[in-house]
């Protein structure tokens, strides 16, 4: 399943992939899922917020059993972050079918919809909505760079922005959640681990302006030039959160109009910054927004996730597999928030590089990952008898 995608969104130049929310790439995805689903005989289903859900049994019957994760990336992003995750969990109800497995409880697989929050802004979309943690006025008028809004986007695609908002009835469906995915930093040295927590994080979008002049007429005594102001920010990113003990990132900038030769009128840049510590992080953003004119687009406060359920599934997928906590955001995490039981297997990345297409997991680990989640999997449902 992973070679199939592998051609789906990527640049043939750096390896890497674009798979925006709604984009072609990602409809293509959706339609994978949907053709998976189908040949398993599984009933699927996209809810009013575009996740996509297969169900092998009833889960109005009775609360199921789900994993997944989702298919979207970030701008050149690797194969792994989301789609291991998804393909994992088609993979672990053909290992559990062929073992003659029967669930007593149904089994879902789920593929949140903007995980990534690359074309909109806000990560877990998705997730968000079905919680009802994202407003969905709010989410309607999340524009994209292009200055389409998510709520054009859908009606593009014959989706109704209009039914967007918490999913009492699909949440029901949900008993319990557990995402597979790529480990993301260096810490996981066996083939699998456990998540115990995420660390709080959020995105923040910081307006420099100043006025456009002309780059060969304006002395630079005379200049009001934002991307000096932009500088100082990065620098201090780099300074505070030395200090404090987080991490902090400008990973994306937008500069208008966007001439060599004229002085910018107008720096966009985002803010990411994590910590395992919540008031550092929020002391780091408080110091560089100061004077500034700064908008909070996302924040998730710290997850825990719940140590009886964390502790069974790293006694199942190891002896016992490591429990470590990831400074990444997950749709787990926004579920555990909302209070579904929730838990993450992570699988072994052996250079811990990711949102890259460098991002790397070797076959004979995602295998153990498969085997680990079918074995998760197996435990949570019960066999019918
Ligand atoms: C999602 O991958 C995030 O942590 O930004
Ligand atoms: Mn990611
Ligand atoms: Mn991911």
């Amino acid at each position: 399943m992973l070679e199939v995608l592998a051609g789906i969104g990527r640049n043939g130049r750096t390896g890497g992939y674009r798979r925006d929310a709604w984009s072609p790439p990602e409809l293509e995805l959706r339609e994978w899922f949907r053709q998976e689903a189908d040949a398993r005989g599984m009933d699927r289903h996209e809810d009013r917020n575009g996740n996509l859900w297969a169900w092998w049994g009833d889960p109005d019957r009775k609360p199921g059993v789900v994993t997944g994760s989702h298919l979207d990336s970030v701008r050149e992003g690797g194969a792994f972050d989301g789609p291991l995750g998804v393909v994992s969990a088609f993979r672990a109800v053909d290992v559990l079918r062929a073992r003659g497995f029967t669930p007593n409880r149904p089994l879902g697989i789920v593929s949140f919809s903007d995980e990534e929050g690359a074309r909109f802004g806000v990560p877990c979309v998705g997730s968000r909505l079905l919680t009802g943690i994202l407003p969905p006025e709010r989410a309607r008028g999340l524009t994209g760079d292009d200055g389409v809004t998510l709520a054009e986007v859908m009606r593009a695609q014959g989706r109704d922005p209009a039914a967007l908002g918490r999913d009492r009835e699909t949440l029901a469906r949900v008993g319990v959640f557990v995402e597979l995915h790529i480990e993301q930093g260096r810490a996981l040295t066996a083939p699998v681990g456990v998540a115990a927590a995420i660390w709080p994080h959020g995105r923040w979008r910081f307006d420099f302006h100043g006025t456009a002049d002309h780059a060969g007429t304006t002395a630079l005594a005379d200049r009001d030039d934002p991307t000096l102001k932009y500088a100082q920010a990065v620098l201090a990113a780099r300074g505070v959160a030395e200090k404090l003990g987080v991490v902090a990132t400008f990973g994306k900038v937008m500069i208008q109009p966007n001439n060599a030769n004229a002085i910018p009128s107008l720096v966009s840049a985002w803010l990411d910054a994590r910590g395992a510590d919540e008031d550092a992080v929020r002391r780091l953003v408080a110091e560089l927004s100061e004077g500034q004119e700064v908008v909070c687009e996302s924040w998730t406060p710290e997850v825990t996730f719940p140590a009886a359920l964390r502790d069974r599934v790293a006694a199942i997928a190891g002896h016992p597999a490591p429990i470590l906590p990831t400074g990444a955001g997950h749709d787990a995490g926004i579920l555990a928030s909302a209070g579904i039981p929730a838990a993450m297997l992570f699988v072994r990345n052996p250079t811990g590089v990711s949102h890259s297409p460098a991002e790397f997991a070797e076959p004979g680990d995602c295998a153990a990952g498969v085997t680990a989640l079918a074995a998760v999997l197996a435990d949570l449902c019960g066999e019918a008898t």
